[in-house]
């Protein structure tokens, strides 16, 4: 026997609010009410490739719900962005086999402009890298490392993907510029960046230790 139009009605609306309920569920767990998270995503580049990088970190960031992304040029940032982000992930262009000058004003400036110390201001933030450089081999690995370290100095809590040190491209020779795998590495960094961020930040409330 059919059922009648008014009972099909009636079927269907209790379906929807069960599979509404469910997404609400769903939601709730991906992004806790109320709850937010920022991420700093800060470059220096001259000529484009780390920007390029820049903004497919900025995008992986994005891609976790709940999680908002700061794009600035080093120069450009201030102690309120800094401090008020829960992540930051800082990129450079590889000039002499290290991070540019002016990254690493940018980490000294933590210090004599914005007053990081003695309070620790950045501890237990989430710190991540990413490097570009013209030649294969040829100082990406050191520049993450150093930008890494003045992490590290912050006691900062650093994280990489896209490679072991971070995402990085080599800009000059056979495919100038920034390829797929790479844009894809630096999105995976910012994807873990703010996954990672996120664990910390509701594990925030951890009980009293004896
Ligand atoms: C002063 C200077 C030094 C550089 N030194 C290196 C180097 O040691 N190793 C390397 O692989 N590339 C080196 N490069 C190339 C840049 O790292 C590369 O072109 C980078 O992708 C530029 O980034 P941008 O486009 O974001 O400015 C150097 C470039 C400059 C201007």
């Amino acid at each position: 026997m059919m059922a009648k139009p008014s009972t099909c009605v009636l079927l269907g609306l209790f379906g929807l609010f069960f599979v509404s309920l469910g997404c609400a569920q769903v939601e709730a767990q991906v992004q806790p009410q109320g709850e937010s998270l920022q991420v700093l995503v800060v470059y220096h580049s001259l000529s484009g490739n780390t920007e390029e990088m820049a903004k497919s970190v900025m995008a992986g960031a994005q891609s976790i719900p709940g999680t908002s992304v700061i794009l600035h040029r080093v120069r450009d940032v201030t102690a309120e962005k800094l401090f008020g982000s829960d992540a930051v992930v800082v990129g450079s262009p590889v000039y002499w086999s290290n991070m540019s000058g002016e990254v690493k004003a940018f980490f000294d400036r933590w210090q004599f402009e914005f007053g990081v110390f003695p309070e620790l201001k950045m501890r237990n933030k989430i710190g991540a890298a990413f490097a570009t450089g013209g030649q294969v081999s040829s100082g990406k690995e050191m520049t993450m490392l150093t930008i890494l370290a003045a992490m590290l100095g912050n006691r900062m809590i650093v994280v990489s993907d896209g490679g072991a040190f971070g995402a990085s491209a080599t800009t000059e020779g056979d495919s100038p510029g920034i390829n797929d795998a790479e844009r894809a590495d630096a999105w995976a960094l910012g994807k873990r960046v703010a996954e990672v961020a996120w664990m910390v930040k509701r594990g925030q409330a951890l009980p009293a230790q004896p």
